[in-house]
C-alpha cells in the first residue's frame, strides 16, 4: 500500500502525472483526474479497470479545466468524496509556441502560475495538511541554468524562456505558501529575457490573493525540477533485480536526484521522473519533504 491514498491530479492525462498515477493506482491510491479531455483515457486498457465504473472505482474523473477555479473547486468536491486528500499531484504544463512577433510564447503565459494559484486557494480545510508534488524544470533559478550543460544553453536562452518564466512563478507561488524559498535557492524577480514576474505571471500584488492557505496548511512540499524529459524506458524498473529498484545490480544508480541543482543534467525519462515519484520520493517522503530537488541520468 502507498504511503497515499486519495490524490487529487492535475496535468495528469498524459506522461508523468499519467505514469506516476498509475503506479499509484497498482498501490491502492484513489485519485481524482481533473482533465480538460474526459475522454483521454477511453481507449486506455491500463487505467480502464480502474475507473469509478469498474468494480475497483479508484479513478475518479472531473471534467475541468485547471485555469477555472470553478473547475478546480469541482475537483476537490469530488475528491473529498474519498475521504481528505493526502496528495495533490501537480503536472500542468504547456509546449511553448515559436511565433513570428513574439519569438517562442507559452499561451497562456501564466499556465502553471495560476493553475496552483486555483488549487491553493480552493484547498479545503482538512485534518491533516496534503503533501504536494510539483513538477517545474531545471534552469529556473540562476544557478539551476548555471549548471545546464553548454550545449543546451542555446535551447534554454530561447525556447524555454517562457515556459521557464511560469515555472518560476510556480515556484515562487508554492514558495510564498510553504515559506521556503530561501532553501530552494535564488528565485529571480525576472526572468532569462529581463522580464519582471511580478506583474508579469504573477500579476500585481498576487501575495494578497484571497484564499492562499495558511503555511501550517500546506507544510509538506516537495518541487521537482527534471532535464529535458525524454520518451525512454523506466531505467529504474529495467534494473531493479533486487526489489529496491534504482540502479541496484549494475552498480550504480538508474537515475540521480538530490537537492539543489546536479552537476551536467541532460535529460531523463518521464518513466523514471514517475518512478521516483512514487518509488523514491513518497516511499521515503521525510528526506525529501520541503526540498526542491533536481533529477536527470
Ligand atoms: N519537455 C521537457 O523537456 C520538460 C523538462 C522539464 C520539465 N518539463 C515540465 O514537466 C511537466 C510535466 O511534463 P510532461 O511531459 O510529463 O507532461 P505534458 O505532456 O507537458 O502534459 C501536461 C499536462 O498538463 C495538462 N494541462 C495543460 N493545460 C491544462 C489546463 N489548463 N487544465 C488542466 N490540465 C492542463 C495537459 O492536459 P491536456 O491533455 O488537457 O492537454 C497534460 O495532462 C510540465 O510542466 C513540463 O512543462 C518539461
Amino acid at each position: 500500500m502507498s504511503t497515499v491514498k486519495n490524490v487529487y491530479a492535475l496535468g495528469a492525462s498524459r506522461n508523468i502525472g499519467y505514469l506516476a498515477s498509475l503506479r499509484l493506482l497498482a498501490k491502492g491510491a484513489h485519485i481524482t483526474f481533473l482533465l480538460r479531455n474526459p475522454t483521454a483515457f477511453e481507449s486506455d486498457p491500463a487505467i480502464q479497470p480502474y475507473l469509478s465504473s469498474s468494480s475497483h472505482g479508484q479513478a475518479h474523473i472531473v471534467k475541468g479545466d485547471a485555469l477555472n477555479i470553478n473547475d478546480v473547486k469541482r475537483g476537490w468536491e469530488v475528491a473529498g468524496e474519498n475521504g481528505d486528500v493526502d496528495l495533490i499531484l501537480f503536472t500542468v504544463g504547456g509546449t511553448p509556441r515559436l511565433t513570428l512577433a513574439h519569438g517562442f510564447v507559452l499561451d497562456p503565459p501564466n499556465l502553471c502560475t495560476q493553475a496552483i494559484i486555483n488549487v491553493l486557494t480552493t484547498l479545503p480545510s482538512p485534518s491533516a495538511p496534503p503533501k504536494i508534488i510539483a513538477i517545474t524544470s531545471i534552469g529556473t533559478t540562476s544557478s539551476s541554468h548555471a549548471s545546464v550543460p553548454f550545449l543546451l544553453k542555446p535551447i534554454h536562452n530561447t525556447a524555454l524562456v517562457a515556459a521557464h518564466r511560469d515555472k518560476i512563478g510556480l515556484e515562487k507561488v508554492l514558495g510564498h505558501v510553504c515559506g521556503k524559498t530561501a532553501q530552494w535557492g535564488y528565485l529571480p524577480d525576472k526572468d532569462a529575457a529581463g522580464d519582471e514576474l511580478d506583474g508579469g505571471v504573477l500579476g500585481k500584488g498576487w501575495k494578497k490573493t484571497e484564499g492562499f492557505p495558511k503555511e501550517e496548511d500546506v507544510a509538506t512540499i516537495v518541487v521537482v525540477r527534471p532535464a529535458m524529459l525524454v520518451d525512454g524506458e523506466c531505467r529504474a524498473d529495467e534494473v531493479d533485480t533486487s526489489g529496491k529498484g534504482r540502479g541496484k545490480g549494475k552498480g550504480k544508480e538508474a537515475y540521480r536526484v538530490q537537492e539543489g541543482d546536479l552537476k551536467n543534467p541532460y535529460t531523463v525519462s518521464r518513466k523514471d521522473v514517475a518512478h521516483y515519484i512514487v518509488e523514491g520520493l513518497l516511499e521515503d517522503w521525510q528526506k525529501w519533504e520541503g526540498k526542491c530537488v533536481s533529477i536527470a541520468y
